[in-house]
């Protein structure tokens, strides 16, 4: 800690806060740790991921040098190790096929395995500095590569990306669709072209998506469902639509969209695809939540796992994964994007567009230690301790239900209901138009009156996101009957207790107030 060099200074505080945490024994669902990250509460990372951050922070080593301090430690083969983390024993990367698969491709291909692990878990990389092409950088994609592979898709070399989570992610896929590759004319100049168009995103989309569009003249268009006959329907009149998003666990609603529903969406796609070849529509998956199951029986598919007969859904599909969610690892803001994708035209693929633009950016040079511990957390957190957060987030949704319940009897009618998301982290609170006046116009009016209800009085207020935020009040869409608000279940119980105790005296003053007095806070 002594000769910080400038510039790592987030970085060893977030490594002091890992270290801290593992001291008070804080790790792993359990204490579900609750540190305030980003305006948000979050579970902790596995515990093998924080050593293999921790550990590169002192030793400097790649993933595989934490991997063989465990071997020696625990006194056994390094292979055998390595067998110990694979998809049959409910981890979501096989590290002995990653393993092979980085020493064929890397420059000592002629040696044996076992002398490429020996060299490579002795290689050091630095805290600091640019990662391109380097070895922890090669390590991670790889990784990466198995897992993606493990969800189904035909991934191969180069198709792998990294940014530094969904949005950042997200944000340089907008601009590689919204623009032309760059070509340089006969006197060198650069030519590059824009090309804005449209996303089309389902009525209760993530909330950030909104922006990145709008850098580039672009938009995002909401339709009723991200289904294939709303798709087929979008498509007969295309115009500009450039890509369909869809969250294969929707927040805010929590729904998991099913296998069948995004097969649907394939054969409509491959189809309409087959035809317009040359100006295909691509399929923007968002997986943030892979895993993070809140029903038994459910399970997340990969639609671009899906292959038709001349084409297959990975050519036309972008997968976004981030380890903020499910594996805890807000903190480490990195994510990985998988595809086969090409932009007719384009001399090069959309995944090597993106790094392009990323590097430019200097958003790969994403600080090692983080990488390590990010790959960790995909290559350590096995479905069995994701399983163990999402039991926590049941228990919370449970004394969230008693909580309105208690709140409706008070009330004497059904004032307000919750939802039963099927994964992720969040409710939706739903209140009737019928049941409010028509001082309250729509959600963000309903988000203002529970912010300013007790102005001034301390320990009222409370922060949701309105459901406008989310596309639920579209313009060209049909009026809801009822309007939400999108709370997170990822606290501690007793913070839970105290929000529903702040929106309990909101929504009971709520139900009985007078329209002047409304229009009074609404004012305010
Ligand atoms: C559906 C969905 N996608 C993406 C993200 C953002 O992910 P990241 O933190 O990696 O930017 C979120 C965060 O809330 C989300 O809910």
């Amino acid at each position: 800690m002594k000769n910080i060099i400038p510039g790592t200074l987030t970085h060893y505080i977030e490594v002091a806060r890992l270290v801290s945490k593992k001291k008070s024994k804080i790790t792993g669902n359990l204490a579900a740790v609750n540190a305030h990250i980003g305006g948000q509460f979050f579970f902790s990372p596995h515990p093998m991921a924080l050593e293999a951050h921790i550990h590169h922070t002192k030793n400097h080593t790649l993933l595989l040098g934490y991997i063989s301090s465990l071997a020696e430690k625990d006194k056994v083969p390094l292979v055998d190790l390595l067998k110990k983390f694979c998809p049959a024993k409910g981890y979501f990367i096989d590290l002995y096929e990653a393993y092979k698969d980085l020493w064929k491709r890397s420059s000592m291909d002629k040696s044996s395995f076992e002398d490429f692990l020996d060299w490579q878990k002795k290689e050091k990389i630095g805290s600091t500095g640019y990662l391109d092409n380097c070895h922890g950088q090669n390590e991670s994609l790889s990784l990466m590569k198995n897992y993606f592979q493990n969800l189904g898709l035909p991934v191969k070399e180069n198709q792998v990306v990294m940014g530094t989570g969904f949005k950042n992610l997200f944000n340089a896929l907008v601009a590689v669709l919204m623009t032309k590759d760059v070509v340089v004319d006969e006197e060198g100049k650069d030519s590059r072209q824009l090309s804005p168009g449209t996303i089309l995103v389902p009525r209760g989309h993530y909330q950030s998506l909104v922006k990145a569009p709008s850098f580039h003249n672009s938009r995002l268009k909401v339709i009723e469902k991200i289904d294939a006959d709303h798709i087929r329907e979008e498509l007969e009149n295309r115009g500009d639509i450039k890509a369909v998003y869809l969250s294969v666990v929707a927040n805010p609603s929590g729904a998991i969209m099913p296998e069948e529903q995004m097969r649907g969406i394939a054969d409509v796609i491959l189809e309409y695809n087959k035809r317009n070849i040359n100006n295909p529509v691509f399929l923007i998956a968002d997986q943030v939540y892979n895993g993070s199951i809140l029903k038994k029986g459910l399970s997340i598919f990969s639609i671009a796992s899906v292959s038709g007969e001349s084409s297959s859904m990975y050519d036309y599909t972008i997968t976004i994964v981030s380890p903020s969610k499910t594996l805890g690892y807000a903190s480490a803001r990195i994510g990985f994007a998988a595809s086969g994708a090409i932009i007719p035209g384009d001399t090069t693929s959309i995944i090597s567009r993106m790094k392009a633009l990323m590097a430019h950016e200097g958003s790969d040079g994403v600080e090692v230690s983080t990488e390590v511990g990010v790959v960790g957390a995909y290559a350590f957190s096995s479905q069995k301790w994701i399983n163990k957060n999402s039991a926590y987030i049941r228990s919370q949704l449970i004394r969230a239900q008693k909580h309105v319940d208690s709140i409706n009897n008070d009330i004497g009618y059904t004032f307000l209901t919750i939802n039963n998301p099927d994964a992720g982290w969040y409710i939706l609170s739903k209140f009737m138009r019928k049941d409010l006046s028509p001082l309250i116009e729509n959600s963000t009016d309903l988000m203002v009156y529970f912010m300013n209800y007790n102005h001034c009085t301390p320990n009222t207020g409370f922060i949701t996101r309105p459901g406008s935020q989310f596309g639920y009040e579209a313009p060209n869409l049909p009026q809801n009957d009822f309007l939400i608000l999108r709370s997170t279940l990822a606290m501690k119980p007793e913070d839970l207790d105290e929000f529903f105790r702040r929106f309990r005296e909101g929504i009971i003053k709520l139900a009985s107030l007078k329209e002047n007095e409304l229009r009074a806070i609404l004012k305010e």
